[in-house]
Formats: structure tokens, C-alpha cells, sequence
């Protein structure tokens, strides 16, 4: 294992009825930006809780936060910030407004062109303090120090991370996940996933407690990610809440090697052709794991006996199956896992590929073997 150090400094408040606890999670008399997205808080009864909690605050209002949320409209929010001197933000939504936020929070205290914070990896020295509230189980962001925006003009979707954009508390009521589109269920489930295996797949080194955390985590996904769509009780929607977090809180990631080239070339599709961040990852990740068999081959078997429990076969056939269990799985959730189930073909290979070489993506993953060619490759088996 490698050596770490390792906080998670966000509060969470679990469960149902915890809305309220904002009452006294964000400091008496701070001027409160509530900050969301298209509307969906105002008819899942949501807003209204928050705007109960914070009845003692004085509250401004920024919505329109966009999936994929944009430089373009955060700077709006930016301006806000800054003209009513706002001294917290509280993001309402998923991913997407949370990372919006955290972006707007870091771009009102940046001396410069906030920008650079995403394309020139500028140091955040300073953010508005931050709070959640999680509507949409997925990406984690509710407690981690990441971000990924978008710039329209130019088609641009990039990352970044700080501690001081961590937001301070999330809440987690599994009970809000009752208004969620089955698309957007779909979602979180494989994104989840997907980062449990971008932490999981790649070389061992003897981290037994993170590889045990990331099969459990695995495995509950798999048993109650297809129960959350009809007749789903909080239960199940509890236990789904939960792992999306807990799949990129941090803890699992810690003292490992790590590799992020699904997300690489998933946010290249999503920048160009509008796909949701989830299904990128769902068309990319088997012919990733079958592209990268050599390299991964202990884990994958691994992964094979411990989460699909395949023993039988020689490796070859043991990881064949593995990576068909997995693709099986994401179908099962109702997730295209193919270009042409979003009714795109060969013409997005050469744009992708150009793309990846613009954004300097040419050597991704825990041991940089993810280059050029073989992400041509992984795109092209994808179609
Ligand atoms: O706009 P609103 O009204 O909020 O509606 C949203 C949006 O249309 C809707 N929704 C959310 N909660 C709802 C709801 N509808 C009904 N009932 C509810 N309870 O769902 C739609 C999608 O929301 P979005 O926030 O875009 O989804 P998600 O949470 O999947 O976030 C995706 C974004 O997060 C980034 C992705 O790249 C993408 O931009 N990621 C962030 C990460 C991080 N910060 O650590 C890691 C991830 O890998 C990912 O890259
Ligand atoms: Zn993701």
C-alpha cells in the first residue's frame, strides 16, 4: 500500500427529514446563496424544505445551473456573489450544481481569470465556504474536493480539485430520489460504479481493506441498483444514496493507484456529442477492461471471482466474462453501453482521438499506457 494521509472534513446528515438541519448547519446571520438548477427542487417539495430551514437566513436566490454545468452560467453566478457579498453557498441539486457551485465559489474569491483555475490548474487559495444538499446520487461531489465545468465556446470539460471548495456538509435524504427520472437512477448507479473501478482496476498492492470496501460497494450496487425503479422503498434508495458517496468520498482511493481513462475520454464525449456523463462511462469502460487485460490481469481476476464469482475457465475467459457480467449489469439498469444506443457511429472516432490530443490525454492511467492508439482502439471496439 502506498503511504497516505487521508480527511474527509464534510458533515453528513443522513436520512429522512434532515433538510431541516440546515437551520443550524449554516452560521446564524450569513447571507445564504441558494443555488440550483432547472426547476426539479420546486416540484419535489424541496425547495420549500429549504427555504423552511433557512427562514432566519437572509437568502439569495441563482437557479439554471445546467447538467454539465458551464463556465458561462456560473460566471453569472460569480457576479451575484460578489455584488450582495454573499458568505455561503448552498448548492441544491446533483453533481452538476454542486460542481457548478464549487466553481463559483472559488472563481469569486480568485484573483484572475477564474479560467485558469480549470485550464491551467491555477491554485485555489481561497472559496466561499459551501454546503449540499443531494438530490441525485452519483458523482460524490457532496463530499469531495472536485469539480468539472464546462466552456461552451469552445468545447471544453475540465476538472478540478482544492480542499477549499470541500463543501463543509451534505445532506443525504434518500426519500428526495422519489422524483428522479429513471434516466437519471441509471445514472448514478453505473457513474458509481465506474468510479469504484477507477479506483479498484488497476495494479495490486496489497490494500486489502480498500479492495474489500470497493467489491462491498460493488456488490450492493449490483443487488439493489436494479430494485430502484419500481415501487422502490427508502431502503433501497438509502443504500444506493450511500454507496454513490461512499464510492468517491475519498476512502477507497487512498493508498492505491488509481485510473481515471474511462472518465478521461468519457468527458470528451459528453464535450462533444452531449451524452450524459454516466453513459460515456457505461460505452467506454468494457472495451477499456478488455483493451487493458494485460496490464490489469490480477485485478481482473480478481474482480471476476470476488464480485461475479468466476472461477471456472482459464484467464482469458475468466476476464471475458467478468467484463460481460459488467456490461450485462449496466443493461440491466437500463444503460445503453454502445455508441450506436445513442445513435452515434464511426464518424465520432477521428473527433474523439483529435480531442484527446488537444486536452493532452495521450498517456492515461495508473501506468500511462492508455495512449492514442489504443483509446482510437477502445472507441472504435465501442461502437
Ligand atoms: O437541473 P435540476 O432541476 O436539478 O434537474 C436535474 C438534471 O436535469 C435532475 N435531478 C436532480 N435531482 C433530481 C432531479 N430530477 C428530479 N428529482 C430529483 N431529485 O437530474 C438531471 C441531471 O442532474 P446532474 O446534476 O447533471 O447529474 P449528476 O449528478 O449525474 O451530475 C453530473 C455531473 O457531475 C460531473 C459530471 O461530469 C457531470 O458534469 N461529475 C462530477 C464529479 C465530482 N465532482 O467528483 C465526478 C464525476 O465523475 C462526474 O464527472
Ligand atoms: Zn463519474
Amino acid at each position: 500500500m502506498f503511504n497516505f494521509t487521508y480527511a474527509n472534513n464534510t458533515v453528513i446528515h443522513f436520512g429522512t427529514e434532515q433538510i431541516a438541519k440546515l437551520k443550524s448547519a449554516i452560521t446564524k446571520g450569513q447571507k445564504v446563496l441558494l443555488a440550483y438548477g432547472g426547476g426539479s427542487i420546486k416540484n419535489n417539495g424541496v425547495y420549500q424544505q429549504v427555504l423552511d430551514a433557512l427562514s432566519k437566513h437572509e437568502v439569495v436566490e441563482f437557479s439554471g445551473i445546467e447538467p454539465n454545468p458551464s463556465y458561462e452560467t456560473t460566471m453569472k453566478a460569480v457576479e451575484l456573489v460578489k455584488k450582495e457579498s454573499v458568505d455561503f453557498i448552498l448548492a441544491v441539486g446533483g453533481g452538476s450544481v454542486i460542481d457548478g457551485c464549487k466553481f463559483i465559489a472559488a472563481a469569486a474569491k480568485f484573483d484572475g481569470e477564474p479560467w485558469d483555475i480549470l485550464a491551467k490548474n491555477a491554485p485555489v487559495k481561497d472559496a466561499v465556504p459551501l454546503g449540499v444538499v443531494l438530490t441525485l446520487p452519483a458523482t460524490g461531489s457532496e463530499s469531495n474536493s472536485f469539480a468539472v465545468v464546462s466552456k461552451l465556446a469552445t468545447k471544453d470539460k475540465f476538472a478540478f480539485g482544492s480542499p477549499k471548495v470541500q463543501p463543509l456538509f451534505a445532506v443525504l435524504d434518500p426519500s428526495v430520489m422519489a422524483s428522479l427520472p429513471e434516466r437519471q437512477l441509471t445514472n448514478g448507479i453505473v457513474d458509481a460504479y465506474v468510479h469504484i473501478m477507477e479506483q479498484y482496476l488497476t495494479y495490486d498492492v496489497n490494500a486489502k481493506v480498500q479492495d474489500r470496501f470497493a467489491e462491498g460497494l460493488l456488490l450492493t450496487l449490483i443487488e439493489e441498483g436494479p430494485k430502484v425503479f419500481d415501487n422502490a422503498d427508502n431502503e433501497i434508495r438509502a443504500n444506493i444514496m450511500w454507496s454513490a458517496t461512499m464510492a468517491l468520498n475519498g476512502l477507497i482511493g487512498v493508498g492505491v493507484p488509481q485510473d481515471w481513462s474511462t472518465h478521461g475520454i468519457g468527458h470528451e464525449i459528453t464535450a462533444l456529442y452531449g451524452l450524459d456523463h454516466a453513459q460515456t462511462l457505461a460505452i467506454i469502460l468494457p472495451r477499456m477492461m478488455w483493451e487493458m487485460r494485460a496490464e490489469k490481469q490480477d485485478k481482473l481476476l480478481q474482480y471476476a471471482e470476488r464480485v461475479w464469482q468466476i472461477t471456472d475457465g482459464d484467464n482469458e475467459q475468466c476476464i471475458k466474462l467478468a467484463i460481460e457480467k459488467t456490461e450485462a449489469f449496466f443493461r440491466s439498469v437500463k444503460m445503453g453501453t454502445r455508441f450506436s444506443d445513442y445513435q452515434l457511429g464511426y464518424e465520432v472516432v477521428e473527433p474523439l482521438v483529435a480531442q484527446l490530443e488537444r486536452h493532452q490525454q495521450v498517456a492515461m492511467g495508473e501506468t500511462k499506457a492508455v495512449t492514442l492508439p489504443r483509446s482510437r482502439s477502445i472507441i472504435t471496439e465501442s461502437l
